[in-house]
This record gives C-alpha cells, sequence and structure tokens, in this order.
C-alpha cells in the first residue's frame, strides 16, 4: 500500500469506525503497537479442569530449580498437580541469583567466594534487568514482588574507548553525533544528493526534520553543526547573569566519528532494551524466592544432582545424589529444566537422537563483579544515578547502581563482559580479578576507583558449577531445536535455551508455560 493510499484508508477507517477501530487497524498495519501475539494467551491449569472428567492431577518431577523448572511447578500445582522439584545447587534460581552477605560459592576451578557485603548490599550476579513487554512482569505482580525502575541508559554516564582517548559523557557523544550525521544529511539533500529519492516537499521535510534532531544551523548557516547546550556544560547554569560555562568543543566532524563514541548507541534500539527498564525491589532473586513460597518449599529439594532418568511406559525414574546418598523417585511424568549442555551428561534412555540434539546449542560465557563501595562517589563527585558507561577495555560495562540513591553505599558491576573477555577474567582468582577490574576501571574514573572498596564478588558463569554458561546459542530452525520442542515419552523439556528469547527470564517462563499446557493437555485427554 503506498503512503497515500494507506492514509486515505486510515481516514476512512478513523470516520466511519471511531478511534478504537481506526487504532487496531493501525495495528494491522504495523503502524501502532498492536496486541496481536502469535501464542494462544496462556491459561493456567486448575482444579476445576478434572471436575467431571474423572481425571486427577498426576505426579510431575521437575528436573532443575532455575526460572523454568520453579515457573513449571508453579503453574502444575494451581490444579494440584503433585510437583517435585530436584535442584542441585543450594538455593534455588539457577541463573537468577543474587548475591549477598554470607553468600558462599566455590566454582569448578575450585575457588571458594564469601561475599562480605553489608547488610542492604546486593549484586545480580545473573539476570539484571527487565522490559516492560516481558512476561517477568506479569510475574511479579501475580507474586506480589515489587518493582522498579532499572536505568539502563542515562544521558550523564559516560562512555571511553581506550583505542581512540575518549571521555565523554553519553549527552555530549549523543549531541555531538546525532548533530554531525544531521548535518551531513542535510547537506547532501540541500545540494541535491537525494532528488532522485525525495520529492521537494520531503526534502524539505527532512530538513526540518535534521534541524530539530541534530541542533544544526540553518539553511543559511549551512547547516552547520557547531555545537549546542545539549552537550552539557562544565558548570551548569544558575540564578541571574550565571549562563554557565559550557563545555570546550564539539571536536571537528572528523575528530566525533573517529574517536567512535557512537560504537554503542544502537544497544538501546533493541526491542528487548530500552532506557526505561525494571527489577525486583531487594534484588532479583525474589523472583524465585516468591515462586518457591507459592510452590511451597517441601516439594523443593535442594542439594540435588539428578544422575540418570529412565523413561518407562508406566512412568519415570529419576536417580538423583543428595548428601552423599543415592536416591530415587518415580512420577507420571518429568520436565527436565537443565541447560541443554549439562543434560546431555546425563545418563538417559531416551535415544541416541536426544543426546545428539542437546550437542546442537552452543554455550556462551560471561562474568561480572561486583564491587561494593563506602562512598557513592559516582553520585556525589559525577552525578551519575544509575545507568551504564561503555567502554571498549575489557571490562565492556560498568553499571552503577539503580537503587539506594544517596544511601552511604553501594555496589557497582565493574565488569559485565561475554566471550573472550569472560574467559580472560574467568581464568582468574577472584582476587586477581578485582585487581585487574580496579586497574581497568581507574582508567575511567581515577584514583577514586580504588578507594574505598569495602567487598566484592566475581562470577564467572562457565565456572559456576550446574551451569557452566551464562546462555546459549539457539538452532532456531533446525531439526535438533524441534525435536526437543516435543516430550520424549514421558519426559518434556524447557528452559530459555528453547525459545526465542535465550538469555532472558522471558525465555524461561514462556517455555515453562509452553511445557504446563502441553503436559495438561496431555493428562485430560488420555
Ligand atoms: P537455569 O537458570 O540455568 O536453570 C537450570 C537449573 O538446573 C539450575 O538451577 C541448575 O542448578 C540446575 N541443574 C543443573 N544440573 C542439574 C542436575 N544434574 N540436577 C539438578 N539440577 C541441576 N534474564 C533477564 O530476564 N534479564 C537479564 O537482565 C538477564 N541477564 C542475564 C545476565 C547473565 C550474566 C546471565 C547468566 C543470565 C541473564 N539472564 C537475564 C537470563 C536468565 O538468567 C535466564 O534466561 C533464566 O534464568 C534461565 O532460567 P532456566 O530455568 O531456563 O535455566
Ligand atoms: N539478557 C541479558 C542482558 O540483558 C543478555 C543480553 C544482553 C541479551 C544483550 C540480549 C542483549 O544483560
Amino acid at each position: 500500500m503506498s503512503d497515500i493510499s494507506r492514509r486515505r484508508f486510515l481516514q476512512t477507517v478513523g470516520v466511519t469506525g471511531g478511534a478504537g477501530a481506526l487504532f487496531a487497524t493501525m495495528g494491522a498495519l504495523g503502524l501502532a503497537p498492536a496486541a496481536a501475539a502469535p501464542a494462544p494467551p496462556f491459561r493456567a491449569p486448575s482444579r476445576a479442569d478434572f471436575h467431571l472428567t474423572g481425571r486427577g492431577a498426576q505426579k510431575v518431577v521437575i528436573l532443575g530449580g532455575g526460572v523454568a523448572g520453579l515457573a513449571t511447578a508453579y503453574e502444575l500445582g494451581k490444579a494440584g498437580y503433585d510437583c517435585t522439584v530436584l535442584e542441585a545447587r543450594g538455593v534455588a534460581g539457577g541463573r537468577n541469583f543474587t548475591v549477598r552477605g554470607g553468600t558462599t560459592e566455590t566454582d569448578l576451578d575450585g575457588h571458594t567466594q564469601r561475599a562480605a557485603f553489608s547488610p542492604g548490599i546486593s549484586m545480580n550476579a545473573g539476570p539484571a534487568r527487565i522490559a516492560q513487554w516481558m512476561v517477568t512482569l506479569d510475574y511479579c505482580r501475580e507474586l506480589g514482588v515489587p518493582i522498579e525502575v532499572f536505568t539502563n541508559q542515562n544521558a550523564d554516564a559516560l562512555i571511553y574507548n581506550e583505542s581512540t582517548g575518549a571521555l565523554v559523557k553519553y549527552r555530549t557523544a549523543k549531541a555531538d553525533v546525532y548533530g554531525y550525521v544531521s548535518e551531513l544529511l542535510a547537506k547532501a539533500t540541500d545540494q541535491g544528493a537525494l532528488d532522485g529519492e525525495l520529492s521537494a516537499t520531503d526534502k524539505e521535510r527532512l530538513l526540518s526534520f535534521l534541524q530539530s534532531y541534530g541542533a544544526i544551523g540553518g539553511r543559511t548557516a549551512g547547516w552547520e553543526y557547531t555545537g549546542t547546550s545539549r552537550r552539557g556544560y562544565a558548570a551548569y547554569p544558575g540564578a541571574g547573569h550565571d549562563a554557565g560555562t559550557p563545555l570546550a568543543g564539539p571536536g571537528s566532524l572528523a575528530d566525533v566519528f573517529a574517536s567512535n563514541v557512537g560504537r554503542y548507541f544502537s544497544f538501546e534500539f533493541g526491542y528487548d532494551q530500552a532506557m526505561v527498564m525494571f527489577q525486583p525491589v531487594g534484588g532479583m532473586d525474589r523472583i524465585p524466592y516468591a515462586l518457591s513460597r507459592a510452590i511451597g518449599p517441601t516439594r523443593i529439594k535442594l542439594g540435588a544432582v539428578v544422575s540418570s532418568v529412565t523413561d518407562r511406559p508406566a512412568g519415570v525414574e529419576v536417580r538423583y545424589e543428595q548428601a552423599g546418598r543415592t536416591r530415587s523417585l518415580t512420577a507420571d511424568y518429568c520436565v527436565a529444566a537443565l541447560p541443554p549442555h549439562l543434560l546431555a551428561r546425563i545418563p538417559h534412555n531416551l535415544g541416541a537422537d536426544i543426546t545428539a540434539a542437546l550437542g546442537a546449542w552452543s554455550v556462551t560465557p560471561s562474568g561480572k563483579i561486583g564491587l561494593e563501595y563506602r562512598r557513592r562517589w559516582w553520585e556525589e563527585d559525577l552525578r551519575i544515578y544509575g545507568g551504564i558507561t561503555e567502554t571498549d577495555l575489557d571490562l565492556s560495562h560498568i553499571w552503577y547502581p539503580s537503587t539506594g540513591y544517596h544511601s552511604a553505599r553501594g555496589l557497582v558491576v565493574g565488569y559485565y563482559n561475554t566471550g573472550q573477555n569472560a574467559l580472560a577474567y574467568g581464568a582468574l582468582t577472584p582476587a586477581q580479578r578485582l585487581e585487574r577490574a580496579l586497574t581497568q576501571g581507574a582508567k575511567i574514573h581515577g584514583d577514586v576507583y580504588r578507594q574505598g572498596v569495602a567487598a566484592s564478588w566475581s562470577q564467572a558463569w562457565h565456572r559456576t558449577r550446574h551451569l557452566e554458561g551464562a546462555w546459549t546459542g539457539v538452532p532456531l530452525g533446525t531439526p535438533a531445536y524441534d525435536l526437543l520442542l516435543q516430550p520424549r515419552g514421558r519426559v518434556y523439556f524447557a528452559g530459555d535455551w528453547l525459545t526465542h528469547e535465550v538469555a532472558w527470564q522471558h525465555g524461561a517462563f514462556t517455555s515453562a508455560r509452553a511445557v504446563v499446557t502441553a503436559l495438561h493437555q496431555r493428562v485430560m485427554t488420555h
């Protein structure tokens, strides 16, 4: 549909159908946010489903007490299914792991850490942000987990590129990059370079947009970007005749592009990211805590390491090691909510094709360090309230806390990296990781970065017991992926790795919902 006929069509709908119809039609055309989702809405199983059918809720063993396993037990529990969750670690939640004072863990290399964080200080070692459309927020609402804003992008945070020497505030970088891009495009447009693409009216509209977007001069000023107050100030304006002291600059167009300060701008454009995101108050693990409470803690066996899965016509037998003893549990159904690379290692009789399919997922390493400071110098000295500083250093990102503003202490995430950088930090001892993180971070923040560190914790996900990775590369569209979307015998598979939203709890939750729906349908129809 051409623009003109599309507009006429919308006008017609608007006249005859009112605003609601207009909005829905715009949604159908992809012009307005539409609620249309391909998956049918989830309906939790309920006890009422069994009335009149003579059927009853059955026994289900769930392997893994991460978000997917817990959500499975929680949803099935609504209909009275007799669920048992076997979780290898000492705490439920899996990758949803919040470190507080007293948290202790030994990694696969034998490094033991005990967090010495102060009361009220915590670190989300895994998930830390939630986008507004994610089902994760629906679970927070349903479970009564309070949420607060997570500042994902902050105009007052910094960009530091060691390779070019650039150290600027985000707002300054944006003003300069948007300004010069606008200048170039305006010049090209006005000089006729786009005459084949644009009508005279389109050109004027584009030029008017670029003038406001980039804060550039008009035609008589040659469309030039010369810098404006958008860049920020060395001293901000105040009363009377105090007009403030503008920042020096901007540098030339060539200098700004050479500094590469725009290298990370596009991150927040991702539909799964945004400037404003959310986090549970008190730590991300409030979600598994609330799920565990709703399931009933006696249904969750901690320190229970699954060692074999045997599917039989009458039921599934699962063996597990707990407190030095081998135990066994038999259930009508099993939901394997373990990471694929770990599930592949567990002896089972599900078939060689299942083991082979599990090998199709690649594992991504990732690491984070949490630094508790005795003083919130980023707020007091730099006036950075939350958000992220982006850098080409091996730290990749420095996160300032989106909570506890103006309190005495705070926790900064000193690195959050993946790939080679995560492997490099992960290969060090926790003390060496801290030293490297401080040395690198001091390149951005100076001496203050080394001062007043009260405690730290570093998580190398690929070296973490019972997880051995941060998330996986998903072989979408392959036979391996399609195979594991189906149950094998009485065994179902769940986890963020079986979704289009890997590396997000939304994936774990939606996978759990899909398995719960399929399993319940089977129970209701067999
Ligand atoms: P897991 O959490 O991996 O659960 C699997 C469970 O199986 C674990 O509890 C494990 O201990 C257990 N297990 C393993 N082997 C055995 C065994 N033999 N016997 C018994 N149990 C076993 N998501 C967001 O929503 N927002 C974010 O900002 C975000 N950031 C992230 C950052 C990092 C660094 C990481 C690592 C993850 C992040 N995620 C984020 C992703 C999120 O954590 C996951 O998508 C989600 O937690 C996965 O849940 P799951 O249940 O599928 O898997
Ligand atoms: N969900 C994780 C995070 O937000 C991992 C991720 C990073 C996923 C970037 C997509 C994009 O940190």
